[in-house]
């Protein structure tokens, strides 16, 4: 009997990231069938993994969702009724494998009998033959598999792991992500940087609307949109109200940042964190009702009492109805001013936009170079989460150039580092000689041309870092930078 496991599943039992299972895979080091693994393929390719403690795994995850701020224990536990039929298809897979295994053991009794029956007119040398034939299928069934104790400790973390979360595959883009705890579809979606299509994420628009290839989901929030008779026929669901039973395959569109709206919305101050006298965060909570749908990487425009700025998002797609803004104090820019003495908790904040295509290409497995100038961290430090969340990139190096504001989230960053292998910080001190800074930089990356390069800060900054990095070997087509060149672009 084979047991295949999904290669999303094997990431997290073998406590290794997406990017270096993709290589083992394209190296020929670990063998797949359908995008599954077999258990006995995966004990081969992992002999020294420790199957009996998942100690390092859940280590691991507990910083990162410290680093990332997430509310780990609103989110847990699965929805009882999602948890109740995950337990009840369990229930059927056990009983199922114990109907199968009682059905073997009487096919070996009837066997034992055949062979007395066939013994009894038999040849000397057939009766031996039959004799060797009856030891040999009793010595190994008495025989436990020296892999035995390995194999019971891979299933039972597997079956662990598929109570406590499913596997969603999407069509056609190939995306994957894992829905963890009481998350719907698209709240784990874009917990996991997959950027889908929706509207209000709370049931009303129907633009979430996706179709069910494979698997089972359930619905866990009441929606007002109404699905028509034939869409529901056709297994067509809204994944703001949905979680997956099992593991699924969907059929649902995932947007560029062409393809996201243009959108206006009040948000409330949810606070305001000043960092140092020239830089402030501003914390902005959207409505229940309506989330803002936009990219890692894309700005927005805010007014208030009068002031208004555009402005890259610092935050992550995947923090709900939170948004963050940080903002350079500068005397020429109102709302920053607005930012340092006049906004209060609950003000309301317009928020138009999202802005931009300074975004992650997401189907890059690259490795990434960041540059981040001053406060251009803002829109860096979203793609950083963003690329995270995704976990695909070979590693990650972010170079932070200080200015007068200095390293204002610098425990952020190493907090980043402590928890991702693949993930590296470089600060460097604020100097008046930016070209030789950079000069620095580049000289570390002989091999420019495997890269892609996110750059943020003021258009001299950038044009410097470009033509440096271009003149080291990087490809064109691999440098982003933001403020870019369209003209909603922000500095
Ligand atoms: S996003 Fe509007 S109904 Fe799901």
């Amino acid at each position: 009997m084979s047991h295949f496991l999904p290669l999303s599943r094997v990431t997290r039992l073998v406590g290794i990231s997406r990017h270096a299972l993709q290589e083992m895979i394209r190296c020929g080091t670990l063998d797949t069938f359908d995008g599954m693994v077999e258990l006995n393929e995966l004990l081969r390719a992992f002999p020294d993994a420790k199957w009996e403690d998942d100690a390092e795994l859940r280590r691991v995850t507990e910083i990162k969702e410290k680093a990332f701020g997430k509310r780990v224990f609103e989110r847990a536990m699965p929805d009882k009724e999602v948890l109740s039929a995950r337990l009840l298809e369990l229930g059927n897979e056990y009983a199922a494998t114990k109907a199968l295994l009682m059905h073997y053991s009487q096919v070996l009794s009837w066997l034992d009998e055949k062979i007395d029956e066939i013994e009894e007119d038999q040849s000397k040398e057939t009766r031996h033959a039959l004799h060797s034939l009856r030891a040999f299928i009793v010595r190994h069934l008495a025989e436990i598999p020296p892999d035995a104790a390995k194999i019971q400790a891979v299933i039972a973390q597997e079956r662990i792991l598929k109570i406590m979360s499913a596997q969603v595959t999407i069509r056609p883009s190939g995306h994957e992500f894992t829905v963890e705890g009481n998350d719907t579809l698209l709240e784990a979606a874009l917990r996991a940087g997959v950027s889908l299509n929706y509207g209000c994420s709370n049931g009303n628009c129907g633009e979430c609307r996706a179709r069910l290839i494979s698997g089972e989901v359930k619905k866990v929030h009441a929606h007002d949109y109404v699905l028509s008779q034939a869409e529901k026929d056709a297994g067509v669901f809204l994944m703001c109200s949905c979680a997956a039973v099992n593991d699924v395959v969907i059929e649902a569109g995932v947007a560029g940042a062409q393809d996201i709206p243009e959108q206006q919305l009040a948000a409330r101050v949810k606070s305001v964190e000043v960092f140092n006298p020239q830089i402030a965060a501003l914390h902005l909570l959207a409505p229940r009702s309506q989330r803002l749908h936009f990219l890692a990487g894309q700005s927005i425009r805010l007014s208030a009492l009068g002031a208004s700025g555009e402005y890259p998002i610092a935050s992550c797609p995947c923090e709900e109805r939170h948004i963050e803004i940080q903002i350079l104090r500068k005397p020429d820019d109102a709302f920053s001013e607005l930012l340092f003495g006049g906004l209060k908790v609950h003000d309301s904040v317009e928020v138009e936009g999202p802005y931009g295509e300074f975004v992650l290409e997401d189907a890059s497995t690259r490795p990434l170079i960041f540059v981040a100038f001053g406060v251009g961290f803002a829109p860096i430090k979203s793609l950083v989460q963003h690329a995270m969340s995704l976990d695909l990139a070979e590693s990650m190096d972010m170079h932070w150039l200080a200015d007068d504001a200095g390293h204002y989230q610098d425990n952020l960053c190493r907090s980043w580092a402590d928890a991702l292998d693949n993930f590296t910080y470089i600060p460097h001190e604020q100097t008046t000689d930016t070209e030789t800074a950079l000069a620095n930089i580049v000289s570390d990356y002989p091999d420019l041309h495997r890269f892609d390069v996110y750059a943020a800060g003021t258009p001299e900054q950038l044009q410097s870092a470009k033509r440096l990095f271009l003149k080291q070997g990087l490809p064109e087509q691999h440098w982003r930078a933001s403020p870019d060149d369209s003209p909603r672009s922000v500095g």
